[in-house]
């Protein structure tokens, strides 16, 4: 897949259609085989962009290693964002083995001391499930949704797909429930608009120009949020202006009700080896999504601040255990303004974003 129109090298354009592609030519031979799953393991979502992940290739053998120089002790103290990104991107990394006929083996035995999960491969005959074949195309899309409701058998395998033995799943779909997830979101978002180490660390990730998404290739770009895109200077100076309290909140509200519903996802132990199981589960919550034509973004101003945090397990009535996550979902978003409603990567002319007759 290739974006159509002019030549778009060294642009925003062209590294986006560089980046978020399947596999081309042949790449069967062992090392650069390896590297190719490197490369689907990087189109995972992660914590702020940070691309937090560090990769050690062996024969035979990935390891998957945390990056502590680009973790977010304001918004993320205990790394528990972090080990569920390494989750996140070890997900694609293990489908897009077995898509090319490896099959994929994870011990933890070097979680506890270095952080690390080793990933050990043998071969089996190759299968493309629709969950591989989605990795390039899911995104975060932090626009307003539609209200659609999402089909009761989605639902289902949504919510299937996203647990295991040691991460469970609720799924919210009832006004109501949503109207107190939103205020738990509030909260959570207000606390985190007064928190001035959390802002100065946000607005350290944000880049707000093309330009400096393709120096830097890693954070949030302004324009997926829905944001104008600017000179990045102009765009640091206006932030305080622009980014309030009150404002995100009435976001977050418009965002919350115009959603088909919310998942929550909630590990049984609150430890590093879990939370990387948190991050394998959403990713194929996401990529489930992805391959039903769903829209998803995260919530997760209600699991990020501790008091809030423990306000919501009351709510979901998980005792001690830890939210992990929150996702609001939906149909495909009614697009206001294309590209900055729908998605970072939604270009006008451009052949890897998915079918804009929706638009
Ligand atoms: C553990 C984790 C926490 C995240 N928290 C938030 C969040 O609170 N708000 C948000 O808008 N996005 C959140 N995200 C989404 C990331 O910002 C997003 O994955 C990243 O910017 C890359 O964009 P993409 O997912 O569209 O490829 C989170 C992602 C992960 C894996």
């Amino acid at each position: 897949m290739a974006c159509s129109g002019p030549d778009t090298e060294g642009t925003y354009e062209g590294l986006v259609a560089k980046t978020w592609r399947h596999s081309t030519g042949s790449i069967d031979s062992g090392p650069t085989l390896l590297r190719e799953f490197v490369r689907y393991a990087t189109l995972a979502p992660n914590s702020h962009n940070t691309q937090p992940w560090r990769f050690r290739i062996e024969p035979n053998r990935i390891t998957v290693m945390p990056d502590f120089s680009r973790r977010c002790p304001a918004v993320d103290p205990d790394d528990h964002h972090l080990f569920v990104s390494l989750g996140c991107a070890s997900e694609n990394l293990i489908r897009a083995a077995k898509a090319h006929g490896l099959r994929a083996h994870v011990s933890m035995e070097g979680m506890k001391e270095e952080g690390e999960i080793q990933i050990d491969f043998e071969p089996v005959s190759p299968s493309e499930s629709p969950l591989f074949r989605a990795i390039p195309r899911r995104q975060c899309t932090r626009a307003e949704y539609d209200g659609r409701a999402v089909p009761s058998e989605q639902l289902a395998l949504l919510e299937a797909t996203g647990q295991s033995e040691s991460v469970a799943v609720q799924v919210f779909t009832d006004k109501r429930d949503l109207d107190r997830i939103l205020e738990y979101v509030v909260a959570g978002n207000s606390a985190q608009m007064n928190d001035e180490a959390f802002i100065t660390e946000l607005k350290d990730w944000v880049r707000f120009s093309e330009s400096t998404v393709v120096r830097h290739r890693d954070g949030l770009f302004s324009a997926s949020s829905g944001n104008p895109t600017l000179p990045n200077w102009l765009g640091k100076f206006l932030f305080d202006f622009a980014f309030t309290e009150d404002a995100e909140n009435d976001k977050y509200g418009r965002q919350i009700r115009s959603s088909a519903g919310v998942i929550a996802f909630v590990s049984e132990r609150d430890d590093r080896e879990r939370w990387v199981e948190v991050g394998r589960c959403y990713q194929r919550f996401a990529l489930q999504a992805t391959a039903f034509g769903l829209c998803h973004a995260h919530i997760n101003q209600a699991v990020e601040v501790p008091e809030v945090r423990a306000q919501l397990s009351d709510y979901l009535g998980i005792g001690h255990r830890r939210p992990d996550l929150l996702v609001r979902f939906a149909t495909v978003p009614s697009c206001p303004n294309r590209c900055a409603a729908r998605s970072i990567r939604c270009l006008p002319d451009c052949a890897l974003v998915r079918d804009t007759s929706a638009c």
